[in-house]
């Protein structure tokens, strides 16, 4: 006879609406197969309304999985329906990792955990600095705040077409966040050691405005978390321009490791045969 739990322990989801476009399954995937491993991760609709009774389903194990990921729109609804939210995700408001333990459904948010991890592969070093710029205030900017300050970094400016909202972000984040105009962009460049941008900006083929990077400590570090086109037009821009540049698909790879481990038991590494595949896939896409 099989064990209950057998039938559910290895199977993961990721959910969001819509869900087709993720690649998240080709990453978790390539790393069960890499490992070995029975079991299975695949996306799974889910609309705004039905998210609730999804994470009953998951709680009681009638849906059938350990885990799995949650992205657009379902982040801030997954934190606020766990029961054991970690202090990042609480943070944060947004959840994008869930896992069950002792019938209880836990929740964590690794984007943050992405995008240091792809900068301390590209870039080492890059958080010998005292400044950074982070360019948006929206969902995706708020995990790149909580991460580059718990790196250590002293100031942090915020810049954002709505300053309203990089305000809100200032507020959450605490001293070592400033918001700012975006007209103001230039100015709080100066010296600092890293840029982000976490807007649309460049997006698809979509228009970039043409930043001067100048301002910016020489050495420094310009990462977008775009990662379609992989060279988004600021990063052409800034590499021109003599500035080391890091692309935003490293932290979609290592967003996914920390899910990994909880639901499969082992820690998987970013690879780059795993960076090839979606390179791929997205020109296959394109
Ligand atoms: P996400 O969750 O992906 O961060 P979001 O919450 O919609 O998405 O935030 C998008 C970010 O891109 C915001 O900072 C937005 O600026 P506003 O807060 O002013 O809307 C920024 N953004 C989008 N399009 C922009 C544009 N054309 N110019 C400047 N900023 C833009």
């Amino acid at each position: 006879m099989r064990d209950s739990r057998e039938t559910f322990v290895n199977h993961a989801f990721v959910t969001g609406y819509p869900i087709k476009h993720s690649r998240s399954p080709l990453i978790h995937g390539y790393w069960l197969k890499q490992f070995g491993i029975a079991g299975s991760y695949r996306a799974y609709e889910v609309t705004p309304e039905a998210f609730p009774d999804f994470m009953h389903q998951l709680r009681d194990g009638s849906v059938g999985f350990c885990g799995g990921n949650v992205t657009i729109p379902h982040k801030e609804m997954a934190f606020e329906l766990s029961d054991r939210p970690d202090e990042l995700s609480a943070e944060l408001g947004a959840a994008n990792t869930l896992w069950l333990e002792d019938g209880k459904i836990c929740a964590t948010n690794t984007d943050g955990r992405g995008f240091v991890a792809n900068l301390d592969e590209r870039a080492s070093g890059w958080d010998r600095i005292s400044t950074a710029v982070i360019l948006g205030a929206g969902g995706a900017s708020r995990a790149v705040i909580q991460a580059v300050r718990d790196r250590g970094v002293k100031t942090i400016h915020v810049v954002n077409r709505t300053a309203a909202r990089a305000q809100e972000l200032a507020d959450r984040f605490g001293r070592a966040v400033e918001a700012h105009p975006i007209t103001a962009l230039s100015e709080v460049m100066a010296g600092a050691g890293l840029f982000v941008n976490t807007t649309s900006l460049g997006m698809d083929g979509e228009p970039a405005p043409s930043i001067d990077f100048s301002p910016l400590a020489s050495g420094a570090v310009v990462t977008d978390i775009v990662y379609v086109p992989l060279k988004t037009p600021l990063l052409r821009q800034a590499e021109e321009q003599g500035f080391r540049i890091v692309d935003g698909l490293g932290m979609l790879l290592h967003q996914a490791v920390p899910g990994f481990e909880k639901w499969f038991g082992r820690r998987p590494v970013v690879d780059e045969t795993l960076r090839q595949i979606i390179i791929e896939d997205m020109d296959a896409h394109a």
